[in-house]
Order: C-alpha cells, then sequence, then structure tokens
C-alpha cells in the first residue's frame, strides 16, 4: 500500500467504536446472504452441498453476522475487517459460537492473502468502499487477484437512490462521497454506485464474467436501502 493509500483515520475510529459498543452475543446472517447462497431462482441456482470444504472470504465481515451460515455449509471461514480491534471482537464472538474464523487486517484495494487463495468471496455491503487515492478498479483487481479461477463472488452494490447516497458529492464514475449518513459513520467517506445493471458488468468486466444481478428496494422503518444483489464468476 502506498502512501497516498491510506485509509482516512475517521471511518477506522467511527466503525470500531460501532462495533465496541454494539458487540452482540449473537449474530443472524443478512437476508440477501441467505437467498444467495440457499435459494434458486430463474437467475440464480445454488446447490447446498457444492460449498463443504470450499476456502470462503467474508470481505468487511463487520460484526461476523454471516459467518455461522457460512461455517454451517461446511466452509473454511476467513474475514477481513479494517482494524485489528474490529477482527479481535469478532474472532472472539465467533469463537463463542463455536466457529473458527480466520480473519486478518485488510482494505478492499490490499488484501493480505497470496493470489487465488478464495473459493468464494462474499461481500455483504462492503466491496464499494473507495479509499482515498484508489478507485472501485482497484478494489476489483484486489478481489479478482485473492480468487482462483471460476470461483465465485457474491456481492451487494448501492442502487444511486440509497439512503446513504442523500446529498452525496460526486466524484465522478459512480464515486459518491457520503455527506448525510444517518448512523453517522461513514461522512466524507466515498462509496461506488450504479444505476443500472450494464454499469455493474461494465465495472467487473473482464476480471468476473457470468453476471447474475438481483435487487432490493427495502425501506426499514425510514431506512430507504435500494442494493444490488450479484453473483458472478472470476474469470479464466
Ligand atoms: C455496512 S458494513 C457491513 C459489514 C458486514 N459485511 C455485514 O454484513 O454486517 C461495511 C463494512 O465494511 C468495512 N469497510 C469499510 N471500508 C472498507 C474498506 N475500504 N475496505 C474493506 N472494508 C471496509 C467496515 O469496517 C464495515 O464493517
Amino acid at each position: 500500500m502506498t502512501d497516498d493509500k491510506k485509509s482516512p483515520a475517521g471511518i477506522d475510529g467511527t466503525y470500531g467504536a460501532f462495533y465496541q459498543k454494539r458487540n452482540p452475543a449473537h449474530v443472524y446472517p443478512v437476508e440477501f446472504v441467505v437467498r444467495a447462497f440457499l435459494g434458486n431462482y430463474p437467475r440464480h441456482k445454488t446447490d447446498a452441498a457444492s460449498y463443504r470444504g470450499k476456502r470462503v472470504l467474508d470481505l468487511g465481515c463487520g460484526d461476523g453476522r454471516n459467518m455461522p451460515l457460512l461455517s454451517n455449509l461446511g466452509m473454511e471461514v476467513h474475514g477481513t475487517e479494517i482494524s485489528q480491534e474490529i477482527c479481535d471482537l469478532t474472532v472472539a464472538r465467533m469463537k463463542n459460537l463455536g466457529i473458527d474464523a480466520k480473519l486478518a487486517v485488510g482494505r478492499n484495494h490490499a488484501l493480505p492473502y497470496t493470489d487465488g487463495f478464495f473459493d468464494i468471496v462474499l461481500a455483504c455491503h462492503a466491496c464499494y468502499y473507495v479509499d482515498p487515492g484508489t478507485r472501485f478498479s482497484d478494489n476489483v483487481r484486489e478481489i479478482a487477484r485473492v480468487m482462483r479461477p471460476g470461483g465465485s463472488f457474491v456481492f451487494s452494490a448501492p442502487i444511486g437512490t440509497t439512503y446513504v447516497l442523500r446529498g452525496a458529492r460526486d466524484h465522478g464514475d459512480g464515486h459518491m462521497e457520503i455527506a448525510a449518513d444517518p448512523y453517522g459513520l461513514r461522512n466524507g467517506y466515498v462509496l461506488k454506485k450504479f444505476d443500472n445493471e450494464a454499469e455493474i458488468a461494465s465495472a467487473l468486466s473482464p476480471a468476473f464474467g457470468g453476471f447474475e444481478i438481483g435487487s432490493c428496494r427495502n425501506d426499514f422503518w425510514g431506512i430507504e436501502e435500494h442494493v444490488w444483489t450479484v453473483a458472478c464468476r472470476k474469470a479464466g
């Protein structure tokens, strides 16, 4: 990582304090993740037996809420977070739940793994955060690097109408600086949004192909969370 790619102290501190304060004993997976790994739909099929023994990365895993599901499916579970403090909290929580999760500090554009290490990468509300001095294309390159050819990448990504983008400043090519985060965690931070499916395929090609794209438009009592849900494959 070069100096100009250092992360802002802001987001590291706010997310660290957020997870420290919340620190739940139990966690529950996000609905789209359950659907992406276990559901069968016209544009997305799964096979629960296919996961056993696979090595999965939960990128930007947060409190680890999706890890029990990944572990129950028989996978070797790895995760990254942006500080050692968050990693330690999540490892301890998983240990209490009987899950041996291996966590490491990493950023979307700088992951601490060798080339081709993972069979599957999950990025639940995470891979679109863009650190200063980088662009979303740097994240795509790095995620592809740590995956084996043919590996599966499952992620969510913001639709331009989602709650956190209200009043956001446009930095070009879908890179938006957050200005009014209702959770107060991400103001000043940049994320990449997508206004249509073609933009997703274009941003991830040619490193990834076989795009299966869905979307969720939720109104959680005033939090209008609008996200793309995507499954695709590492090329090669
Ligand atoms: C909205 S939370 C989602 C956490 C978790 N995936 C979940 O579903 O609960 C976004 C996570 O991305 C992490 N994050 C923020 N910026 C990041 C970056 N540049 N690289 C990697 N992770 C980042 C944050 O620490 C945070 O835990």
